[in-house]
């Protein structure tokens, strides 16, 4: 067998108990073998200004190089008041420069959005597509994910009840064969 793709997973939310922590975390869990998921953290990431550049902070250097190491990116985000939460698109800014050194250029990538609420997070999901359009991101289309009533879909042992399991493992396969067609290795 080939060597597992690496996915860089990204987390919107910063808070300890965190649903979307909980989905990225069941999605390692199940990943199949051709993927191997690591969670890169954002949260030491400083708000992003280009005079970061001049003298770059250590956290912003292991950032872009953990990132630039990886063959996908997977996002798992809560959505805050309709678009995508400021700590992650903070990260995706400070991927994105110095201006032609962007991280993310040409890596395939998928969006998971989770919410309490039954929209399922759609506003941060399709804001955070936005963002990649412009970043040269390949963004997975189908299937798409916004889990509404994620409370609900999560198990006493933290993962995935049987039909959202079911759900996400034909997600990861689809997410696999869209790095296959679309990776430049
Ligand atoms: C929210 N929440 C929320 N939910 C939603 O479906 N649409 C929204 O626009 C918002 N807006 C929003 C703004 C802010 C500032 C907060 C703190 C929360 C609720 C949100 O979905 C809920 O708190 C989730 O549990 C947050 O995700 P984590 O932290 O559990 O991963």
């Amino acid at each position: 067998m080939n060597s597992p793709y690496n996915v860089a997973v990204f987390v919107g939310s910063l808070r300890k108990e965190s649903l979307n922590l909980k989905v990225a975390k069941a999605l390692i869990a199940l990943a199949p073998e051709s993927l191997k998921l690591t969670i890169v953290p954002i949260g030491e990431l400083p708000l992003y200004s280009e005079d970061l550049e001049a003298e770059l902070p250590a956290s912003v250097s292991t950032f872009r190089d953990a990132v630039r190491g990886v063959d996908a990116l997977l996002f798992v985000t809560p959505e805050y008041n309709r678009s995508l939460p400021g700590v992650l698109k903070n990260a995706i800014d400070v991927g994105s420069r110095p201006y032609g050194k962007s991280i993310w250029d040409k890596k395939p990538g998928a969006v998971v959005s989770a919410s309490p609420s039954p929209m399922g997070g759609f506003g941060a999901n399709h804001h955070l597509r936005q963002c990649m359009v412009f970043l040269n991101v390949p963004v997975m289309q189908q299937p798409e994910a916004y889990i509404g009533g994620v409370n609900k879909l999560l198990d006493a042992d933290a993962g995935f009840v049987p039909a959202t399991r079911t759900f996400f493992e034909q997600y990861l396969q689809a997410f696999s064969a869209w790095i296959e067609r679309t990776a430049v290795r």
